[in-house]
């Protein structure tokens, strides 16, 4: 029996102006997931699920979803396939864990049966698995980690574009570390507004097309910014434990952007310097909020990889 070793980073979707669009993959966790493939009637099975984020994890997570849309939209069904996953992104935390498993399960599957997907069809399959916490697919944490870095993604007349950046910028993640909300994601895209100002939509619209080209350009203060936008994160921010509080008190502080990562809690903030003192500083406002939370500092990641030799095992928890 074949096994194909797949891995892929957390990533931050939405980057605060651009919503279901943009999206950062980085360095701050990762999922492994084999799968395997042997000849039979078109059977998917979690044979195990690992690591320090496997508690929340059921068998009808991402990853299965995506294979199991994958093979029927291709007419696989002469092979059942095994899946382990490797869970090292944190669940439910707004850091693309559900979009990670998805992106490795359908990268290795296609590996495994030398499909020769291209990304836009990987993008597709692997965005499906996100009805699992979503309730719809999105792309943007997918295409995050399948194609690494700055992730520019949307669906156009039903068919999908995919981009992705190089970008020099590092960015400070903060993670509550006790808040499970089920359904989170769901949750939180009930609570964007069915109609909006135009004028809010042409100010967002401005900021969404000048984060992506100051990410590019390098234009760091002007990224952070556009990073602040009205129609998305004003509607989730009160649902974002300690959000405003970490805002204020991190841009007066020297940030150049902060925005909830994908739909939170977790929140990511833009940087030029001063990155330990910038974590402490958010870390003793979670504090001040009564929540106990992480920060990690982090840089873009590269893009969902196929391990082999001695890097085909799982990282052992500690
Ligand atoms: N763009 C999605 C959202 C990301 O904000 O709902 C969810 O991870």
């Amino acid at each position: 029996m074949e096994e194909v070793w797949a891995k892929a980073y957390s990533s931050s979707a939405n980057l605060g102006s651009g919503f279901d669009v943009v999206s950062l993959a980085h360095d701050a966790y990762y999922d492994i997931v084999t799968i395997s493939a042997k000849r039979g009637k078109g059977d998917v099975k979690i044979e195990k699920i690992e690591g320090p984020f496997s508690s929340n994890v059921n068998e009808n997570n991402s990853a299965v979803y995506a294979i199991k849309y994958m093979m029927k939209d291709l007419g696989i069904n002469n092979y059942d396939i095994l899946i382990k996953i490797f869970k090292g992104i944190p669940v439910s935390s707004g850091l693309g864990g559900s979009g990670a498993s998805a992106a490795a399960s359908v990268f290795a599957l296609s590996n495994v049966l030398d499909l020769n997907l291209s990304k836009e069809q990987l993008i597709k399959y692997a965005g499906y698995g996100e009805i699992v916490s979503a309730g719809v697919p999105h792309y943007d944490n997918v295409a995050a980690s399948l194609l690494g870095n700055l992730a520019v993604v949307g669906k156009i007349d039903n068919e999908i574009y995919a981009y992705s950046f190089e970008i020099k910028a590092n960015f400070i993640i903060f993670r509550p570390i006790d808040f499970y909300l089920n359904n989170k994601t769901q949750y939180m895209r009930s609570l964007l507004p069915k109609y909006v100002e135009f004028k809010d939509h042409v100010q967002d619209s401005v900021k969404l097309g000048i984060l992506i080209s100051s990410l590019l350009k390098g234009d760091l203060k002007a990224a952070g910014k556009a990073m602040i936008d009205t129609i998305v994160t004003g509607s989730r921010s009160k649902a974002i434990p300690c959000f405003n509080e970490i805002k204020e008190k991190l841009i007066s502080n020297g940030a150049y952007g902060v925005a909830i990562s994908g739909a939170g809690p977790s929140i990511i903030v833009l940087f030029d310097k001063n990155s330990e003192e910038l974590s402490q500083i958010g870390l003793n406002t979670y504090k001040e909020c009564g929540i106990s939370a992480e920060a990690k500092i982090v840089n873009p990641a590269p893009p969902a990889s196929i391990l082999y030799g001695d890097d085909r095992s799982f990282p052992k928890s500690t």
